[in-house]
């Protein structure tokens, strides 16, 4: 690629194109432009190579379906690594390779790796552009699909690569890894058996190799978004994270904005979503984002938020009208599909929706699939790549370069006992420790106690450097900002002793977090409980839902013998980063271990 040719002036980003299209060989290098045409015309050449199938478009128009290959279903995190030059740095809870050594395999593998396929050149802002809460990236690839994708998830094209003029980008570098020869007939999904994703902190460079799927190709999200922009924020003095926005608007008009992180698969897309139940009429439940969420402080001495994606990547199998009506309505047009099942008639079909499954389906592996067949019809990381702008919910403010003020922090997790429906942090510092003991249960034992995933802040996988670290990064803000959100943690998941769901969740999670709005704006009332603030009975909006006291104090009572086996289990967590561990979380974890030692088995709210 001559400089002449290339639509921008970026010196610095000419020269790696150049120097990549020279390592990687590919037949032709394109710069996308991230028009509507373009789209089309991307999609048009991945019908005809079988990479899509246009589904019928009076039934989903304007979208497709696409298969994978069946060992390229979802993001590898034993392939994900971050190198940098010092392991401690990359910290205990990371795959960790020397970045020299690192680079020197990725240029082997990457030596050729695009013969015979096109370089798609792809700038993309992560966040509206212009904001100063955004930052630049240029991803270069060999899948259309990647390209096609990349344009429903970021800002993607010319307008980009104008934007960033002569600045800094982040250089996203990735190839299927799947060379074709002279003549050899393509597959409808390259990739390669061997997989990397490797981020170069230092360097703040991607290179991805191998995979053509989700969170291990479109390098905009996890790989940038949140492992590379966690250090970015680390060193600027800001957060990226994996948390969802929404926007609470109550019947007097006034507007507030939370951010909620939890581990993957515990209903993210679904609150984000949120329809308001029977007894809220008049409220406003209204989407920023529900993946990715990059907070800055500004001058008021509030965080302000914004969602760096454009797109939802989320998880097809189990929505419906049920659970989430919003994505249903989302989902009629303008879509890609990866991994759901195809009717007869050219629609897509999944396990969970609302209909009964259809006499005869193809499934996501292209095969013949009855309900007899005794095997899923749709993968269960089946996937809808669709733009944010189409979300019936969005709100207003999603593509505000400002971003969106931040009243309130909620953490959850998938816990069966021990941990009670919704509580607040005291303050800041217990906040963090809520936050940074977060999980969930890795199977349905009687006992969670041994079996809790720890996933601070959602962030295991997604976390740039030493998790030691980033708890301290997050301690900091008690002096950076003057006006913190308060943090509160809620755990929609607690059974019975039947092992029946307490709560009934979805919109009438509405009911915690009108509470929680309550609390953030300095209303609402709490007691004092085992592991911070809670609501009594009376405290929380039953308008509209028949949840009796009792009901509600099954799902509040705080096992203090778990409770304390908690706390004992916590120390196994921290020691892991021996004296990186900044010590105000250990004074947390004590002051609870204490508080706990002078309670009695059980704790209940009172009737009062
Ligand atoms: C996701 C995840 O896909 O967190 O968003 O795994
Ligand atoms: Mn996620």
């Amino acid at each position: 690629m001559s400089a002449e040719s290339a639509p921008t002036g970026n010196a610095e980003l000419i020269a790696w194109v150049a120097e990549m299209a020279a390592l990687t060989r590919p037949a032709g290098v394109y710069w996308c432009d991230g028009s509507g045409q373009e789209y089309d015309r991307l999609c048009a050449e991945m019908v005809a190579a079988g990479t899509l199938i246009k589904l019928n478009p009076e039934r989903r128009p304007g979208c497709y379906l696409a298969r994978s290959d069946p060992t390229d279903v979802a993001r590898v995190e034993n392939r994900t690594f971050v190198c940098p030059p010092d392991q401690s740095d990359a910290g205990p809870t990371n795959n960790w390779a020397d970045p020299q050594e690192m680079k020197r395999t990725l240029r082997g593998l990457f030596d050729g790796a695009m013969r015979g396929r096109r370089m798609y050149v792809i700038p993309f802002s992560m966040g509206p552009l212009g904001s100063p809460i955004a930052h630049i990236g240029v991803q270069l690839t060999d899948s259309p699909y990647v390209a096609a994708s990349m344009r429903v998830m970021t800002r993607m094209g010319q307008p980009a690569l104008d934007f960033l003029g002569d600045g800094d980008f982040v250089p996203c570098m990735h190839t299927l890894g799947a060379p074709l020869g002279p003549g050899q007939r393509d597959v409808s999904w390259p990739c390669n058996e061997t997989k990397y994703i490797v981020h170069f902190p230092e360097a703040r460079a991607i290179w991805s190799y191998g995979s053509g799927y989700g969170g291990n190709a479109l390098l905009g999200k996890k790989c940038f978004a949140l492992r590379i922009a966690s250090v970015m924020a680390r060193d600027q003095g800001w957060l990226a994270e994996h948390m969802l926005i929404l926007g609470l608007e109550s019947p007097r008009g006034e507007k507030t904005y939370v951010a909620a992180a939890f581990p993957s698969a515990c209903g993210k897309t679904n609150l984000a979503m949120l329809i308001p139940p029977a007894g809220y009429e008049g409220w406003k439940v209204r989407t920023v984002g529900d993946d990715i969420a990059w907070i800055k402080p500004g001058a008021d001495g509030r965080l302000y938020a914004i969602n760096p994606e454009a797109g939802f990547f989320g998880v097809v199998p189990g929505t419906s009208e049920k659970t989430n009506p919003n994505a249903i309505a989302m989902l009629t047009r303008d879509t890609f599909f990866t991994n759901v099942a195809m009717t007869d008639d050219g629609d897509v079909w999944w396990e969970g929706k609302d209909d009964a499954p259809p006499a005869h389906l193809i499934d996501w592996q292209g095969n013949d699939w009855t309900p007899e067949s005794g095997r899923v019809a749709a993968h269960p990381n089946a996937r809808f790549t669709c733009a944010t702008s189409r979300c019936p919910s969005v709100d207003p403010a999603w593509n505000d370069p400002a971003g969106v003020p931040i009243s309130a922090f909620i953490f959850g997790g998938r816990l069966s006992r021990t941990f009670p429906l919704v509580y607040e942090a005291r303050d800041w510092a217990h906040g963090i420790h809520m936050a940074a003991t977060m999980g969930s249960e890795a199977t349905a034992a009687a006992d969670n106690q041994a079996a809790i995933r720890r996933d601070p802040m959602a962030m295991l996988p997604f976390c740039g450097y030493n998790m030691a670290d980033y708890w301290r990064h997050w301690l900091s803000f008690a002096d950076k900002v003057a006006h913190p959100p308060k943090i509160f943690r809620v755990n929609w998941f607690r059974k019975d002793d039947d092992g029946r769901f307490i709560w009934p969740g979805f919109g009438e999670n509405m009911r915690v977090l009108e509470w929680i709005v309550e609390r953030a704006n300095g209303r609402g009332d709490a007691v004092v409980g085992p592991l911070g603030l809670m609501p009594r009975y009376q405290d929380i909006n039953w308008n509209g839902l028949d949840f009796g006291s009792e009901a509600y104090r099954g799902i509040m009572d705080i096992d203090c013998e778990a409770g304390r086996r908690e706390a004992e289990a916590q120390r196994a967590l921290f020691e892991k980063f021996e004296d990186r561990l900044p010590p105000q979380l250990e004074v947390q974890r004590q002051a609870l271990a204490d508080r706990l030692a002078e309670l009695p088995n059980m704790w209940r709210l009172g009737d009062g």
